[in-house]
């Protein structure tokens, strides 16, 4: 998959020349091209942004940059799907990241200051948001969107990793413990030291479900209405 992203701090992007992203690069599996918004400024000063139309606060990173460098990363990734991080865009979640996972590219637009003007999204497929809250630019969203859509690639993981993953299937992942069995009187449950594979796969199994039911009763109903069961014992 190619991705591109653009923004007006190309030097945040280090996060993603470390760990499975760096591996998935040098696997082959993507390729990453970040793009300086202001290189494609008319203005002799490389200004991208401007005050805001009926007055008030802040300023607006302007259509024009963006609208010729959408153009060109286009030009390069034909079939990538335009995204514009914001925070008033659709929620972003493990089920929204398996979608964009399955597109061949990706442009992120990385918004400042007090966002993009407006009209720069008639240019993009999706509106995204990380959260209900505020962030001082798009730069950490894209690296959000662009690391857990990786994970979901072919050949980033192991094939079973995602799969149990927290959300994958809307519910938790299992509790996971390692050395030593007892840790300042902490023991580890002593199912997972029977040796047993099925009944640690139950106790697994249940507990995840018990979680995410304490804890998050929305993914709960979620995974039930998608045919999720709760009583794996009577299955
Ligand atoms: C300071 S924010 C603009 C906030 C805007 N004034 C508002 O209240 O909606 C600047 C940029 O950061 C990014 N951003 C901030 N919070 C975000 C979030 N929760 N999700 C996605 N992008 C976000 C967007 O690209 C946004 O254009």
């Amino acid at each position: 998959m190619r991705i591109d992203i653009l923004t007006i701090f190309p030097e945040i992007f280090t996060p993603l020349d470390v760990s499975i992203i760096k591996r998935a690069k040098e696997k082959g599996i993507i390729r990453i091209k970040i793009w300086n918004l202001r290189d494609f400024s008319k203005d002799r000063h490389k200004k991208v942004d401007d005050k805001v139309y009926g007055g008030g606060k802040g300023m607006v990173l302007k259509c024009q940059p963006i609208f010729d460098a959408i153009d060109k990363i286009k030009s390069e990734n034909k079939d990538a799907k335009v995204i514009l991080t914001s925070p008033t865009g659709q929620l972003f979640d493990q089920q929204f990241a398996k979608k964009l996972s399955q597109e061949k590219g990706l442009i992120l637009i990385c918004g400042h200051y007090e966002g993009v003007d407006e009209r720069v999204k008639k240019i993009c497929d999706y509106e995204i948001s990380i959260g209900d809250y505020i962030l001082t630019g798009g730069e950490l969203p894209a690296m959000v969107i662009v690391d857990c859509v990786v994970r979901l690639l072919k050949g980033v993981l192991p094939e079973d990793v995602p799969v149990y993953d927290s959300f994958y299937n809307y519910l938790f992942d299992w509790p996971c413990y390692t050395r030593p069995k007892n840790f300042k009187g902490m023991k580890v449950p002593e199912i997972l030291l029977s040796g047993n594979h099925k009944a640690i796969e139950n106790w697994r199994k249940k507990i995840a479900i018990k979680y995410t039911k304490e804890k998050r009763p929305d993914l709960y109903e979620k995974y039930i209405k998608q045919g999720g069961e709760d009583d794996i014992e009577k299955s």
